[in-house]
């Protein structure tokens, strides 16, 4: 229902252009949620803005159910816009209104009656959960209800397609997942399609369905978001689901090593196999599990064990057995990166 076909966005300053958006393309299903990750400066915030067409792309196509809307405004723009919700990292609400007003504000603009604003309103904020909020002001809110206000600010005219930009980044964890449960909640309830920007990809791997990596402005991957943990190509991309899993050694552990020092990946039905205990017993060796995860997304596992593989000290030590061992595992895991042999 989305498509962006070969955006790019420069921004021409005094002395540089910066071409913060090269050659983007990606389609958005109807209904999905759908993340696009990187760091800072990636162009996340700019491909993002292109879809409702906050920033007009240099070149470049955006589609809508089919629709190429790039050339369009003035009233129809603003009728397309309508039909795009956006929710922002620092919420962007208006101060001195109270919770109610906000969320009224884009109804009035639609031209609704105060009849249908009155009961609009507070569906929305019971929705959202802040049902005894309608009178409070955006300063009495805690983060994560000034989100809460900022997403049924952004459904009320009942969108098809809720933009959020780092929706979670001004919050904390529990917020966060909450924030996060509730957009999917949303998804799921109200069929709208979400796309998610975040530099997290543990933001990304809670509730989207698709992922679209972004490094200095080009979409170096893009695929379902287990694929993308499970098996990815960019070396960007290994850096971000690395940083991810969190399995830093300490340095103790990684100095004076004596042995073949192993990064193993276990997928979906190889997670359950007992593929290192049958390794200590065919070969030989040992196995000392020094650092190990098991990650859930879209509820699938992935597994990720450190370990170090010796010869055991009862056996003859030669470096065949322990060359056979490695085999073995790489043969009955998804993957085995040797770190250190
Ligand atoms: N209005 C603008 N004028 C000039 N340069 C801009 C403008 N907006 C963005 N840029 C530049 O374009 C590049 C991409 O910016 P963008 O905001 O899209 O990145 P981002 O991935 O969203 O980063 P962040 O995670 O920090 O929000 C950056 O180098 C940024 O400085
Ligand atoms: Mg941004």
């Amino acid at each position: 229902m989305i498509e962006l076909k070969d955006i790019s966005v420069a921004f021409v300053a005094k002395e540089q252009t910066v071409r913060a958006v090269r050659n983007a393309s990606l389609n958005i299903a109807p209904g999905e949620i759908f993340g696009i990750v990187g760091t800072s400066g990636a162009g996340k915030s700019t491909l993002l803005r292109s879809i409702n067409l906050l920033e007009r792309p240099g070149s470049g196509r955006v589609l809508l159910d089919g629709r190429d809307i790039t050339d369009f405004d003035g009233a129809q723009l603003r009728s397309e816009r309508q039909n795009i919700g956006m929710i922002f990292q620092h919420f962007n609400l208006m101060h001195t209104c109270t919770v109610y007003e906000n969320v009224a504000f884009p109804l009035q603009i639609a031209g609704q009656s105060r009849q249908q604003i009155s009961e609009r309103v507070p569906e929305l904020l019971g929705l959202v959960g802040l049902a005894d909020k309608a009178k409070a002001y955006p300063a009495q809110l805690s983060g994560g209800q000034k989100q809460r206000v900022g997403i049924a600010r952004a459904i009320a005219n009942r969108p098809q397609v809720l933009l959020c930009d780092e929706p979670t980044s001004a919050l904390d964890l529990e917020s966060s997942a909450a924030i996060l449960e509730l957009l999917k909640e949303i998804n799921e309830r109200l069929g709208i399609t979400i796309v998610l920007i975040s530099h997290e990809m543990n933001v990304i791997k809670r509730i989207c369905t698709r992922v679209a990596v972004m490094d200095q402005g080009e979409v170096i991957e893009l695929g379902d978001v287990y694929d993308i943990f499970a098996t990815p190509k960019a070396a960007f991309t290994r850096q971000l689901v690395d940083h991810t899993f969190n399995l830093e050694l300490p340095r103790h552990l990684t100095e004076d090593l004596s042995g073949t020092l192993l990064k193993i990946l276990f997928l979906g039905d190889s997670a359950e196999h007992p593929v290192l205990s049958e390794a200590t017993l065919r070969f030989g060796v040992s196995v000392n599990i020094l650092h190990g995860k098991i990650e859930y997304i879209n509820n699938r596992p992935i597994g990720l064990l450190i370990a170090l593989l010796t010869d055991r000290s009862d056996s003859q030590p030669s470096t065949s057995r322990l060359g056979e061992a490695v085999d073995f595992i790489r043969h009955n895991t998804a993957q085995v990166e040797v770190l250190h042999a």
